[in-house]
């Protein structure tokens, strides 16, 4: 993710263009850029960090206003967070400039054709070919050539450009990334989301994907792959500020939980060679060959994270036969760890900042062990202090609690050790059965997110009771863990994830008909055991919500409500059956009025120990 605004008109662009930059900052914010056309020249200006460090320096280099110009807050995916990476890009000349949200899959490979061909590049990441293949297909017209580029582009953007060779006009570009443009009296802005348009206009028009936008002192005209003009249609926004930065959403976790179709997907872009059943990860290309070699992994975190290392645990050891310990972050470095040259070491963290695990990956180091992180904030300092890792290109997370980063962590983990296991032993038709599975998830997602209603009811009918059993075994067991504390940091419930399989020996004293308990009992390889645990509960009157498959009519003798999420593979299972917890948690928190994305006594990022 990342802001994008884009300013044609008759005033002047630095202004509008700062504030828009200001309005997306949320979208992502390592670093910043604008560029505006002055007459016969191009100025351009970047930063690292925050929107407010590029507007001192605009203020010191007192950019000359021009009224065509773009800028760019940057969510970096590739190439770290530093002046030279950050957009807006251009072409070897300097003539060319581009902003763009999302992921180019195949710019090595364009790259390298365009390094043939005498192109020189200054930064580290996938957007800058899109000024390279612009300039290289470029006779004239901007958007001609721009057609061209993106005929040859594999990936997702959000695209603006102008260009000193075909001035005074913004062209745009959509694939999967969004972008909205706002119509004005002789004036266009186009942004990644309303919250930079609507100050100025609330006449709007969506592009849709595969589809170009020209706008210029004649006006704007829109145009599909194959310059064929196309007629949209305007439609009049009533959002306010807040609600355009939650895209209409009530609150940032359940935009977030929404996002997760595409949080996924954009995790699993480019990374999957299904016809050799194996994942791509370029992150650690420079570990592969020891990677190949270890024999012990250890990983260690804090939270939401460190139940996404449980299930890796699962994983890991069943497909790879490599043995795994997870650590709570904060208890890995009081202990003594056996850690040997064989030993890799993974940290998982969203925010790659919180101070438990930074701590347990420094111990780590001083033992000599392959640290490697799985991370979602590109230049985080876990990300910098790790030998190798895999980002997890969820896009920002801004509300305090875990959804999106937690399922593209489980997705990332699924890479991994497919990375590992077909290293080892896993055959080629194994590695492709997981991967055309892994494949349908984020479809499987977007099926559960239709069934917010009963979701919705069943909050509604549990919203006051004041303890709860989360419960499931094996890969489901951390799902409970974290269904647990998704209710407990929303709604300030007290809410315990157990072993379905423990509840014996001890916790089932605690079971009445005022303590609730959500089962996860999909049909997998521990299914009737669970079931089992569900009939010792219904035994004792504990009130039952089940997760299960649909079309599994067995439960509903047992369980008080059930809830069906669509059936896949067992390794995948925790992908799909937290979305259901990640609602009941949201809902019961709104019922009860919490504040839920910034509930009390929590920060997004712990940074102390
Ligand atoms: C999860 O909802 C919480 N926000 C918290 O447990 C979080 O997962 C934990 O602090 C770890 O954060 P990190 O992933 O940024 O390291
Ligand atoms: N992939 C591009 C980069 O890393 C765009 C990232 C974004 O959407 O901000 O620069």
């Amino acid at each position: 993710m990342c802001g994008i605004v884009g300013y044609f008109g008759k005033n002047k662009a630095l202004p509008i263009l700062l504030e828009g930059l200001e309005r997306l900052e949320y979208r992502g914010y390592d670093s910043a850029g604008i560029v505006v056309y002055c007459g016969e020249k191009m100025k351009s200006l970047k930063s690292v960090g925050r929107v407010s460090s590029l507007k001192e320096k605009v203020i010191k280099e007192d950019l000359i206003s021009g009224k065509v110009g773009i800028a760019h807050t940057r969510w970096a995916t590739h190439g770290k967070p530093s002046e030279k990476n950050a957009h807006p890009h251009c072409d070897c000349k300097r003539k060319i400039w581009v902003c763009h949200n999302g992921i180019i899959e195949n710019y090595k490979i364009l790259k390298k054709w365009l390094i043939e061909r005498g192109h020189k590049f200054r930064s580290e990441t996938d957007t800058e070919v899109i000024p390279h293949l612009i300039e290289e297909y470029f006779q004239g017209n901007l958007e001609n050539a721009l057609v061209k580029a993106l005929k040859k582009i594999e990936g997702t953007y959000a695209i603006v450009a102008i260009s000193e060779k075909d001035p005074n006009k913004i062209v745009a570009a959509k694939n999967s990334s969004p972008l909205i443009i706002g119509i004005g009296d002789k004036e266009f802005i186009v942004a990644s989301d309303a919250s930079a348009i609507l100050s100025y206009t609330k006449k709007v028009v969506y592009l849709n994907d595969k589809e170009v936008a020209v706008m210029n002192a004649d006006g704007i005209k829109f145009l599909d792959l194959f310059k064929k003009s196309l007629s949209k249609k305007t439609h009049i926004l009533n959002w306010d500020l807040s609600s355009a930065q939650k895209s209409g959403y009530p609150h940032f976790m359940l935009k977030e939980i929404f996002e997760q179709p595409e949080s996924i997907a954009n995790s699993l872009r480019g990374r999957l060679i299904n016809k050799e059943g194996i994942t791509k990860l370029g992150g650690l290309d420079n570990v592969r060959k020891k990677m190949a070699n270890i024999k012990r992994i250890l990983i260690s975190s804090c939270g939401t994270a460190f139940y996404a290392g449980l299930v890796g645990e699962y994983l890991i050891e069943e497909k790879t036969g490599i043995p795994v310990e997870v650590d709570l972050a904060s208890e890995f470095r009081y202990r003594k760890p056996i850690i040997d040259k064989h030993t890799a070491f993974l940290i998982v963290s969203q925010s790659g900042e919180t101070a438990d695990s930074l701590a347990a990956l420094k111990e780590a180091k001083e033992k000599g062990a392959l640290t490697l992180g799985i991370v979602n904030t590109v230049g985080s300092t876990i990300s910098r202090e790790t030998d190798a890792g895999i980002y997890n290109h969820a896009g920002p997370e801004i509300s305090v609690a875990s959804t999106k980063a937690f399922t593209s962590q489980l997705s990332i983990f699924i890479l991994l050790t497919l990375f590992l296991a077909r290293q080892r032993q896993m055959s080629l038709i194994e590695g492709k059965e997981i991967i055309n599975s892994l494949k349908k998830i984020p479809a499987k997602v977007k099926q559960i997110l239709k069934n917010i209603s009963q979701i919705k009811r069943i909050a509604k009918k549990y919203k006051k009771f004041n303890n709860f059993f989360f419960m499931g075994r094996k890969y489901n067991y951390p799902v409970a863990l974290e269904g647990a504390l998704k209710l407990k940091e929303i709604s300030y419930i007290h809410a315990e994830g157990y072993s379905a399989g423990e509840m014996k020996h001890g916790p089932i004293a605690l079971i009445d008909k005022n303590f609730p308990s959500v089962f996860i009992v999909t049909e997998n390889s521990v299914y009737e055991k669970v079931v089992s645990n569900m009939e010792e509960v219904k035994a004792r009157g504990g009130p039952i919500i089940a997760i299960t498959n649909i079309g599994n009519k067995k439960l509903d003798k047992i369980a008080d409500d059930v809830i069906y999420v669509p059936k896949t593979i067992e390794i995948l299972e925790p992908i799909l059956n937290v979305v259901p917890l990640q609602l009941l948690a949201y809902y019961i928190g709104v019922m009860r009025g919490r504040d839920v994305d910034k509930p009390r006594n929590l920060a997004k990022s712990v940074t102390v120990e």
